[in-house]
This record gives C-alpha cells, sequence and structure tokens, in this order.
C-alpha cells in the first residue's frame, strides 16, 4: 500500500508516519491488512531526517493543485490522511492565506483522492474549533452545530461536509477526526491559540516559565499525542459498514484547566524529581478572547464505540512525554 501523509513534516504527521512504519500494514481495498510498501509525507517544511526506504518525503504547497494531484498518484492501493493546515493564530491573521491552505488545499487533495484508482480511504484531522460561541452546548457531541467562531475552524467545518459529500457520491470513503487540543507539543510555541496548553507542562517541565495567556480556571479539552495517532489509524481501520453519513468524530478528551495541569506536574516532578518552572499570569485579552469561543468540553462516546481510544490519565500523558522527548 502508499500512504500518504500532508502535513508529514508536522508534530501529529511525524507520529502518525513513526506508527504506521511499526504496524507495517493498513486495511486495504478488500478490507484486509496489506504491507505499506510506502509512506509520502507531503510538506512545505520539513525538519525530519529519516533513513527509512519505505518514507519518501516531498516538499510543496497544498494549495498547488497539480503537486497534490502528483503527489497521490493512481495506486488503487492507497490511504490519505489529511494533516497538512494552517493553526488557529495563523488563520485568524491571514485571512486569504487560510482559505488558499485550508480549503482550497483541502478540496485539491480530496479531487485528487477521487482521481486515483478505487475508492482510496481518507481520513482528516478536524478539530473542536468547528464548535463555538453561542451554538455551543456545555458538553459537546456530534449532535453539536457547526458554529465555528475562527476563521481556521470554519475551514475545517467546510472540510467536514466535503468529506462527507465526496463519500455520499463515492469519490472516496472519507472519514474525519474532530480533534481536541493534543499536548504536549515538542520544541517550540507555535501559533495556536491553543499553545499556552501545551506550553504550560513542556516549558515547566524544562525548568524554564511558562507564560499563561488565559486564566487559571479556564476549562479546555485535550488529550495525548499517542492517542490521536492510535485514533487516526483505528478510524482508517474502521470497516465502511460500521460507518454512517456523518463521518465526523469528536475525540474524547480531558477537562484540562492550567490549575489541574499544575497539581499533575507536581506530582510527576515528585515522582521523577524533576526541577519545575513556574507558570507564570500574562493574561491576553486576545487569546482569551479566542478560547471563551471554544468547547469546554466535549463527549467523544461515539468515537469510543467505533473503537477509539479514551486518552489515558493526565499523569500518564506527561510521562509519556517525558518518556519520548524528555
Ligand atoms: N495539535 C493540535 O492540538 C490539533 C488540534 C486540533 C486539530 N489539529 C489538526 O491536526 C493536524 C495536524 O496538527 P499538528 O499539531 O501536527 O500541526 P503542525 O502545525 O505540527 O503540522 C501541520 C503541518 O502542515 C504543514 N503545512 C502548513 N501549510 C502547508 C501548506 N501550504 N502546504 C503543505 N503543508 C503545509 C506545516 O508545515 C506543518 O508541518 C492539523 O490539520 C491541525 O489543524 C491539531
Amino acid at each position: 500500500m502508499k500512504v500518504i501523509i500532508t502535513g508529514g513534516g508536522g508534530f501529529l504527521g511525524s507520529q502518525l508516519c513513526e506508527k504506521i512504519l511499526e504496524r507495517g500494514s493498513l486495511s486495504g481495498p478488500s478490507g484486509g491488512q496489506e504491507p505499506v510498501d510506502e509512506i509520502v509525507l507531503f510538506d512545505d517544511r520539513f525538519h525530519l531526517a529519516s533513513s527509512e526506504p519505505r518514507v519518501r518525503q516531498v516538499c510543496g504547497d497544498i494549495s498547488d493543485r497539480d503537486t497534490v494531484r502528483e503527489v497521490v498518484g493512481a495506486r488503487a492501493d492507497t490511504a490519505v490522511f489529511h494533516l497538512a493546515s494552517m493553526v488557529s493564530g495563523e488563520c485568524e491573521e491571514r485571512f486569504d492565506d487560510a482559505l488558499r491552505v485550508n480549503l482550497d488545499g483541502g478540496r485539491h487533495l480530496f479531487e485528487a483522492a477521487r482521481a486515483a484508482a478505487g475508492r482510496p480511504r481518507v481520513v482528516f484531522a478536524s478539530s473542536i474549533a468547528c464548535f463555538g460561541g453561542e451554538g455551543m452546548e456545555p458538553v459537546n457531541t456530534d449532535r453539536t452545530k457547526h458554529t465555528p467562531q475562527t476563521t481556521y475552524g470554519m475551514t475545517k467545518a467546510i472540510c467536514e461536509m466535503l468529506v462527507n459529500d465526496h463519500t455520499r457520491k463515492g469519490h472516496f470513503d472519507g472519514r474525519s477526526v474532530r480533534l481536541p487540543t493534543v499536548i504536549i507539543r515538542p520544541g517550540r510555541p507555535n501559533a495556536a491559540a491553543s499553545s499556552w496548553a501545551s506550553g504550560m507542562f513542556r516549558e515547566p517541565l524544562k525548568g524554564e516559565a511558562c507564560h499563561l495567556p488565559v486564566r487559571r480556571d479556564q476549562c479546555h479539552p485535550m488529550t495525548g499525542y499517542r492517542t490521536v495517532v492510535e485514533s487516526f489509524i483505528a478510524l482508517h481501520e474502521a470497516p465502511e459498514m460500521r460507518l454512517g453519513s456523518d463521518r465526523a468524530y469528536v475525540l474524547p478528551a480531558h477537562r484540562v484547566t492550567p490549575e489541574l495541569a499544575d497539581r499533575v506536574l507536581r506530582e510527576v516532578a515528585e515522582r521523577q524529581k524533576l526541577a519545575l518552572g513556574p507558570i507564570v499570569d500574562a493574561f491576553d485579552p486576545r487569546i482569551q478572547g479566542i478560547v471563551d469561543n471554544w468547547p469546554q468540553a466535549v463527549d467523544g462516546a461515539r468515537a469510543v464505540a467505533l473503537g477509539m481510544p479514551e486518552p489515558p490519565p493526565l499523569r500518564e500523558i506527561v510521562e509519556e512525554y517525558l518518556a519520548d522527548f524528555g
């Protein structure tokens, strides 16, 4: 099988690539397991050095239709994971680029999957940012109305609908996964309005200060990256007869506040004899304003019923991060 991961140079795309290499196979067009002989990582920037012969890195822009068509190719035994995206903070600053990359890029990718031989499975990384504002429920589910309050969330909501409609038309077999904020992103802070969610763990664990732009009691749905990678694969593997016409699944998540993060960090630090950096209040009304319009809680029961995992306890997510990146 050929596997394409757009955004394959990013945080989740690179982890997904590692996991698929470790598994060695995915469900093919017949539904049976087929060995993966090629993984194409498509991204407009790369930080990876891979000597794995099954991995091919292609540097390009998802908004370039011909490049995307060439990358997806015509093989009948193709699986696509569409993760390439601008992040929320960038989309708020650069509306036209957000439409070009997240929306036109999505359309090019979906058209290329439609043109491939057979009927490829396409897994799209959506976000709980497609919920928002007054349309939200106290606990948001797959039945909550799409009322995004950011340009980023709007592009994700439209791509989810495109995935459903291409699937209904028989162009490909699409599935969307609505991700809560994924912790703990290694490296530097990024331009996501939720960057603080990883930062409030990552910086203290490095012994550095985290500057917190939101309230200490701000509740936010979060899950771990290992769980998300397993969920991408579980959704890809789900037999089509178990899926209905609504192909978008919100993942289960913990409700995390900075106060809770601080407590869990202290617990981990005591067990592992670490000296933590401080979490320092640095309130930013712009970030708080965006976060105020995001869901505070989600219910991922529908995803779990389909075979996607629940996140482990928060303490384990922190320990997994230390084991993988510490
Ligand atoms: N990490 C989270 O908390 C989170 C939460 C909700 C949804 N998501 C979604 O999951 C997916 C993966 O997230 P991530 O955390 O790995 O993000 P990331 O920013 O680490 O990875 C996204 C990748 O897309 C690439 N990209 C951006 N513009 C591109 C373009 N024009 N052409 C080609 N590639 C381009 C970037 O270079 C980057 O490597 C994204 O679609 C994101 O919106 C992530």
